[in-house]
């Protein structure tokens, strides 16, 4: 196929082109460039058609193409091994599949939409198409398993400097949740494989709600649940979104090679939404109260159990319920 219709309107950059110049360009027909016009349509683009002047492109779909994603990236970063999936169950699934099979460290795997996106503690994850990302990244570090849980932290500090460098300030909820206000935003999902003393492979999968709108959510999830778009008032790139992600997990991934948890450990702890709330922890299959005091220099929640003297240091468990 030669020329695309939407890269000449989009060239003109919301002026108007005559049907007759456009049908031109691509050598087609008038009738052909109508019917062009209404595919584009049903695709998402908003095109305003005006007898006399033409087509003027005024609003395009948010598309998350690997050439649009590359073209943001930092050059020389670890991320090489690009799928770019229009609907899969779950990308994280893809990954850890991909993996078992000899993908590299440092394989992305991201998809429009999920049909079974799963969040954690065996919840699903809402994963429409065309507003979100959905990404599941591949690592092979040379770490013991009981290292793996803090890898899904440096991901998490990663995902607040990219949410930040767009301009909006999040929060992050130990373990694994990046917040906006008092709603979350966004949760990563680590798996691994591993050989008793050593990580075969580890999958952090992340979703972020970047263009969701408040009645694209379901009504169980509505009141706790938000976007970069519905915290900021407009609309996100989903592939910037993306791109700035995967650059600030390199950099804070090498960080956490060389230093631990510690190197990273401020990029948390300025960020900390549980710190001095009183919180419902589960750990060892059952609930129980305290009070978070802020993440230790090896990622661990300082919890001080209701009616206790003295701190826990809480290396896995997850948040069940949190006082406002
Ligand atoms: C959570 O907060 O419970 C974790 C949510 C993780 C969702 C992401 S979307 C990409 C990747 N694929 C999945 O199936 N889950 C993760």
């Amino acid at each position: 196929m030669g020329e695309k219709l939407h890269r000449i309107l989009e060239e003109r950059q919301g002026a108007f082109f005559s049907g007759e110049a456009i049908a031109g360009r691509l050598g087609i027909s008038r009738a052909a460039v109508w019917k062009r016009v209404a595919a584009l349509r049903r695709e998402g683009y908003v095109i305003e058609g005006a007898r006399g002047a033409g087509y003027r492109l005024m609003e395009a779909p948010d598309r998350l193409t690997e050439k649009e994603l590359r073209a943001r990236l930092r050059k020389g970063g670890p991320w090489n091994a690009l799928t770019f999936l229009d609907v899969t169950d779950s990308t994280n699934s893809r990954a850890m599949e991909m993996a078992e099979n000899g993908a590299p460290h440092g394989t992305v795997v991201a998809a429009d939409a999920q049909t079974g996106g799963r969040g954690r503690l065996g919840r699903r994850w809402e994963s429409p198409a065309g507003k979100n990302v959905y990404v599941s990244i591949l690592l092979r570090p040379d770490l013991a398993p009981a290292q793996a849980p803090r890898l899904s932290l440096v991901a998490g500090v990663a995902l607040a400097d990219a949410v930040e460098g767009m301009g909006v300030q999040p929060t992050l909820k130990w373990p694994n949740d990046l917040y906006l206000g008092d709603r979350k935003a966004a949760g990563i999902l680590a798996e691994m494989a591993s050989d008793p003393d050593r990580l075969r492979h580890v999958v952090i999968g992340v979703g972020i709600n970047v263009n969701m709108g408040a009645d694209d959510f379901p009504p169980e999830i509505s009141g706790k649940a938000t976007s970069l778009r519905i915290r900021a008032g407009s609309p996100f790139p989903r592939s910037e979104v993306l791109a700035r992600f995967l650059d600030a997990f390199a950099g804070r991934y090498g960080e956490f090679l060389e230093g631990g948890f510690a190197a990273l450990h401020d990029g948390w702890d300025r960020r900390d939404f549980l710190r001095g709330r009183r919180v419902l922890l589960r750990r060892r299959g059952g609930g129980e109260w305290g009070v978070a005091e802020g993440v230790d220099m090896d990622g661990a929640l300082r919890f001080r159990p209701d009616g206790a003297a003295a701190v826990e240091a809480v290396h896995s468990g997850e948040i069940l319920e949190f006082q406002r």
